[in-house]
């Protein structure tokens, strides 16, 4: 490892990253001489921009959105959760090399244990099809789950996920999921709604029978589901934890110490 290393977080557009804040905090938390900065990349500019980064010295950099996908084909080395989940958020460069891995599924995982007691034990209910699903139903099929509901608006990206994952992921219809409430013991919204700026998530958790309801959105923190949710006396899980969680495996092979997630980054990230 470098003796100042630098990683720097790649997206377009990439000022409302919130990685520099994460990983600079933790730095400053250990006393870790080394920085963590950021750079707007066109697609175009991709390949050639991480071919540069590797031959400055950088030990890598987090990617995010539109390039999740495409670094998949730049990348030397792909790990299994990368290919998998067909995008990759975490980069490590090493001996010249690009080796791409996705913690998203990690990041999720370890916020559920952090704010639940949550066991592969009911079947769970995932919602939504989109990138955040598949990195999340990766995460529970690794986890054990027995049995995962899919639901999504578009049934037909349910379908494919559930092909492209198999046993134990389900497919169901958006109407549908009324109806499989009553057995689950975990439910996950993996879609955008309940965003600032969107239409809130609109089930009504009524049938539940005591579970942990989680979501991906952290702004707000507490959504209109997770509300209900937390009203109706339910485990209510945001998606903060995630993004901080996601952050960690990177964090402590770059710069070779495994940060804590603790209230004050919360604090931090919130501010
Ligand atoms: P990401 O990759 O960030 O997950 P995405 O691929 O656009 O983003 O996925 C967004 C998810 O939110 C999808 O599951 C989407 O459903 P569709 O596949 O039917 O588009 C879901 N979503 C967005 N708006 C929705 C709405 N109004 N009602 C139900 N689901 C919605």
């Amino acid at each position: 490892m470098s003796r100042f290393p630098v990683v720097c977080v790649i997206g377009d557009p990439i000022a409302q990253s919130k990685s520099p804040r994460i990983h600079r905090y933790w730095l400053d938390k250990y006393g870790i001489s080394g920085d963590y900065t950021r750079f707007l990349l066109e697609p175009a500019q991709l390949e050639p921009g991480l071919r540069h980064m590797v031959d400055l010295g950088f030990v890598g950099a987090n990617i995010t959105i539109p390039h999740k996908e495409n670094v998949l084909q730049i990348a030397d080395q792909v790990s299994d959760a990368a290919r998998q989940i067909g995008a990759a958020n975490t980069l490590l460069f090493q001996d010249g090399a690009i080796h791409a891995d996705n913690t998203d599924g990690f990041g999720f995982m370890a916020n559920l244990q952090q704010y639940s007691n949550w066991q592969p034990q009911r079947p769970v209910l995932v919602l939504g099809a989109g990138g955040a699903a598949r990195a999340i139903l990766y995460a529970l099929a690794q986890a054990n789950a027995p049995r995962i509901f899919l639901a999504n608006r578009t049934r037909s990206r349910a379908d494919d996920l559930a092909a492209h994952f198999g046993a134990p992921i389900e497919a169901i219809d958006w109407e549908a999921v009324a109806d499989v409430l009553p057995q689950v013991g975990l439910v996950v919204n993996t879609t955008s709604l309940g965003m600032q700026g969107q239409p809130p998530l609109q089930i009504d958790l009524a049938p539940l029978n005591t579970a942990i309801v989680t979501d991906i959105v952290y702004a707000p923190l507490e959504t209109e589901f997770l509300r209900q949710a937390r009203a109706l006396g339910h485990c209510a899980v945001d998606g903060l934890g995630m993004l901080l969680h996601q952050a960690v495996p990177g964090f402590e092979r770059w710069f070779g110490h495994r940060p804590d997630v603790d209230e004050a980054l919360r604090a931090e990230v919130l501010r």
